[in-house]
């Protein structure tokens, strides 16, 4: 196999189906540390999952299948390079649906062992928590506020492998208490557009909780909240369109004050831990990263302490392939190539050493 300078220029080649969309991209990564995007292809699988309200691991994994070469051509095409371009290959491992991780990583292998390059195994997770060092330039340190569909985490980004996990949630991640929320309310997957567009005609009128605010640990809670919303919801029905308006709004209302008052927490503790260290940058990351309301609270929180805050764009905070070559070729620069034994995880936390965070549920 190829030995890579550290200072090369690299073209890598990722690769994502950890959970419902096949997506594939080419990133370079200049000598100077600057990323180009050359190409990416997100299939989402929306359609194959709607009518199930949530995604199907058999049927995504079927998908990745039947998406994923057409995908990496693409990729390819727009770029405008073939095969022989490509420095090395990085697909997300880890953590998601083991079916899909399986579709993904072992077309990666297969390609870097046809290529004779090295082949990367990406923490989808690392993969988000790096992006903002591609479309940011933005250096380490950085606190990191991770929210999709199925992860809530707080993060201090200290380097590439070196993270110190703060918060997590005890139950639901947010999009998937979006998601809920907007099932109950009878409309459609994936719920968190939905609610943000609902919310706008509605009024924040209804009240409801605002689980774990004020708590010492910036861990979350949204079971609770998403159990008031359908008292709520019961207690109005029949709901009538304004009723479904009023309950998104004030459902995003709450979520907006838990992330402040969490994020907020957590922004003492990562400059309690690093000191005079501590770059005052706060980043966004995950699908969730879309919702202005969300946006707009911690905006006002960043300016009120002094913080710069960076959401990357809307298509590289939702799952993507190329924060997995971008981290695969960050990877690849520290000399962290894995070989072809890396297996897939289901599990795979970026801090496992973590303390565990008392009540919490599997996906802490
Ligand atoms: O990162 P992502 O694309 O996929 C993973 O879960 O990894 O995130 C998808 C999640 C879904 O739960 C979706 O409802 C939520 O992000 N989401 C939103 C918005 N757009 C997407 N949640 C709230 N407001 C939005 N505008
Ligand atoms: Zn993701």
């Amino acid at each position: 196999m190829d030995t890579i300078a550290k200072d090369a220029s690299l073209t890598v080649l990722g690769i994502e189906t950890s959970c419902d969309e096949t997506a594939a991209a080419l990133v370079r990564r200049g000598p100077g540390g600057r990323g180009e995007i050359l190409s990416s292809v997100v299939r989402s699988q929306l359609d194959l999952h709607a009518a199930y309200g949530g995604v199907v691991p058999e049927i995504a994994a079927r998908a990745h299948v039947e998406l994923l070469d057409a995908a990496i051509r693409q990729a390819l095409a727009e770029a405008g390079v073939d095969f022989d371009a490509v420095d090395a290959v990085a697909a997300a491992a880890g953590p998601g649906l083991v079916g899909g991780l399986i579709v993904g990583v072992t077309t990666g292998k297969a390609i870097a062992l046809g290529l004779g390059r090295p082949f990367m195994a990406v923490n989808h997770l690392e993969a988000h928590a790096l992006t903002a060092g591609l479309t940011d330039q933005l250096d380490f340190p950085y606190l990191l506020l991770l929210v999709s569909g199925g992860h809530t985490q707080l993060l201090i980004v200290k380097g590439v492998g070196e993270y110190e996990r703060l918060g997590t949630t005890l139950d639901d991640a947010l999009g998937e208490a979006f998601d809920k929320a907007a099932k109950l309310l009878g409309l459609a997957y994936p719920g968190g557009p939905e609610v943000e567009r609902e919310a706008a005609k509605g009024q924040p009128r209804i009240p409801l909780p605002r689980p774990m605010a004020g708590r010492e640990e910036p861990h979350f809670s949204l079971a609770g909240l998403k159990t008031a919303l359908r008292h709520a919801a019961l207690a109005r029905a029949p709901l009538g369109a304004q009723d479904i308006a009023d309950l998104c709004a004030s459902f995003q209302e709450a979520v907006a004050d838990i992330v402040g008052d969490r994020t907020s927490r957590a922004l003492d503790l990562y400059q309690e831990r690093l000191g005079a260290k501590a770059q005052k940058a706060l980043v966004v990351a995950g699908g969730v990263a879309a919702n202005q309301r969300l946006k707009a609270a911690l905006e006002t929180l960043a300016a009120a302490r002094g913080f710069r805050l960076v959401v990357p764009p809307p298509e590289l905070c939702s799952d993507n392939a190329v924060m997995i070559a971008w981290a695969g070729a960050m990877r690849l620069a520290h000399g962290l190539a894995d070989d072809l034994a890396a297996p897939v995880r289901a599990r795979w936390p970026l801090d496992p050493d973590a303390p565990p965070a008392i009540g919490a549920g599997i996906k802490a």
